[in-house]
């Protein structure tokens, strides 16, 4: 009989699609040390961010018991959310401070954007497919980002309405740096991007601005989707 019960867990918790909520916590925890901490991702806002932010709310069902394992997933419609350690090195790289205004390029699943949600209030985030868009916009609410503000757009052209921003982070490769995006960040703002051909590795930059010069410095490489263009 209890050989029987036995089976009957193991078959049970190996056919669904998701954990126990203790279980994904724990792998949460495991994640943050072993695959971000231990690449010397050392800013303790960044940290307590990825330590909190339920990633596994951001996967389609099917991929939520690999939500936190060290690579990107599939969210649909050919995109992906990224490596969590990309996630996290990006988000140290923009160095947002509490009160600070950002604008994310490519809001995907939305993992990125809530991250910096809980960094800072002021997070603007554009995604070009509209059933990502849509999706993203349930999922806040679920899960009660509400102040994250989403639009359905191209992105290469920011958010004029909303510049300058403090901080932009690009999650999408692109040839070269929009124009667009130089102008409406702030003068002393920063902005994160993966610059290179949008079908092999590019080079993850990090762009400032200041007095009106752009410099730019190479941080590593990284493989992104491309940013994809459509009506402005
Ligand atoms: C690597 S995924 C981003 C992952 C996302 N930041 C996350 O946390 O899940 C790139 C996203 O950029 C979007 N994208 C591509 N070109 C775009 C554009 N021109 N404007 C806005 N979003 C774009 C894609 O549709 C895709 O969702």
């Amino acid at each position: 009989m209890k050989k029987i019960w036995i089976s009957i867990i193991i078959i049970f918790v190996v056919s669904t699609d998701s954990f126990p909520q203790s279980e994904y916590d724990r792998l949460r925890e495991q994640m943050v040390k072993y695959q971000i901490e231990a690449r010397d991702v050392k800013s303790k806002p960044v940290l307590n961010a990825m330590k909190k932010v339920p990633r596994h709310e951001f996967v389609p069902e099917k991929y939520r018991k690999e939500a936190y394992n060290d690579h990107p997933l599939p969210i649909g419609y050919g995109q992906t959310i990224s490596q969590p350690y990309i996630v996290a090195l990006m988000t140290e790289l923009a160095d947002v401070t509490k009160g600070e205004k950002v604008l994310e390029i490519g809001t995907g699943s939305g993992y990125q954007a809530a991250v910096l949600a809980e960094i800072t209030d002021s997070v603007f985030t554009i995604e070009i497919i509209t059933e990502l868009t849509n999706e993203v916009k349930h999922r806040f609410q679920r899960l009660g980002l509400q102040k994250i503000t989403v639009k359905n757009a191209d992105g290469y052209y920011g958010w004029k309405e909303y510049a300058p921003f403090d901080v932009i982070v690009v999650t999408a490769a692109t040839e070269h740096i929009p124009p667009p995006l130089i102008e409406q960040l702030k003068d002393g703002g920063k902005m994160i991007i993966p610059v290179g051909h949008p079908l092999q590795v590019q080079d993850l930059l990090v762009v400032g601005k200041k007095d009106g010069k752009v410099r730019s410095k190479n941080i590593i490489p990284v493989r992104f989707v491309p940013l994809v263009r459509g009506a402005k």
